[in-house]
């Protein structure tokens, strides 16, 4: 029997994510984000997994990319519905790691984070194989990641700090043995203390590309960001692309 993986982007989540979110919506983060997709996306279609309310879709959309979504979260989808042009992008509810939308993509990316949302490598290494199916020949699949903040975390310790400001508080608590991680979210809200934790599973890039390479994808180009900086022994995150042979 399939699993039906959990899914922590409910209806409150939602309402608040473009909010909680903000600075990723911001042109600094997002313009350069969709330079890079709609580059490589040459006019589409592309297909972005876990396209949420539509943060890099819709402009992706507004500079003639045709994307098809995949997520697993009605609410965020009816978020993406609600704004100017969500209509115009066609959305699957299901798992990203198995769900096939009928399509060959130029252009397939997964963004901000979301292969960690897949807690099993299984799970990750199906997500490849799904994604290259889907890829027309010479098309590229792109995904954004942090690197594992390890190298911070002193020995026989699990937690790592990833924001500490009056207003907010969040923790990673890593669990090496199994390569998960939970990111423990606190938001002063008013008088209230809200509170959020979501499970990952990390992974390394090396990986990434073994993944890529046992679903026939070859890596194109690995960058420390959206702006193809370099990607260095410091960058905290990558940006990138794997191609299916022509
Ligand atoms: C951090 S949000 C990113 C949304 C959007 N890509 C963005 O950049 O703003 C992660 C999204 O992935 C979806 N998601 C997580 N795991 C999923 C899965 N296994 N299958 C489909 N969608 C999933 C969530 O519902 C959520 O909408």
């Amino acid at each position: 029997m399939s699993r039906v993986p959990a899914n922590y982007f409910d209806e409150p989540q939602a309402q608040r994510y473009d909010a909680d979110s903000a600075e990723m919506f911001e042109p600094a983060a997002l313009d350069p984000a969709v330079d890079f997709l709609a580059g490589l996306a040459d006019g589409g279609p592309a297909l972005e997994l876990g396209i949420g309310t539509g943060r890099v879709a819709l402009p992706l959309r507004r500079r003639g990319v045709r994307v098809h979504g995949i997520d697993l979260s009605e609410a965020m989808v009816a978020r993406l519905r609600d704004k100017p042009g969500g209509r115009d992008i066609d959305v699957t509810i299901g798992d990203f790691a198995t769900t096939r939308v009928g399509g060959r993509f130029k252009l397939a990316y997964l963004v901000f984070n979301t292969i960690m949302n897949l807690t099993t490598q299984d799970e990750q290494v199906e997500c490849f194989r799904s994604v290259a199916a889907q890829l027309a020949p010479g098309g590229c699949f792109v995904i954004e990641v942090s690197i594992p903040d390890l190298r911070r975390l002193p020995p026989g310790e699990t937690i790592r700090p990833f924001t500490v400001t009056p207003a907010s508080l969040g923790f990673d608590e890593y669990d090496v043995a199994r390569q998960g991680l939970i990111s423990h979210h606190y938001r002063v809200a008013g008088d209230r203390l809200r509170t959020f934790s979501i499970p990952f599973r990390y992974v390394w890039p090396a990986e990434l590309d073994l993944m890529a390479r046992l679903a026939g994808l070859a890596l194109r180009e690995r960058c420390g960001g959206w702006h193809r900086e370099p990607f260095t022994s410091d960058s905290p995150a990558h940006v990138s692309v794997w191609e299916k042979p022509a």
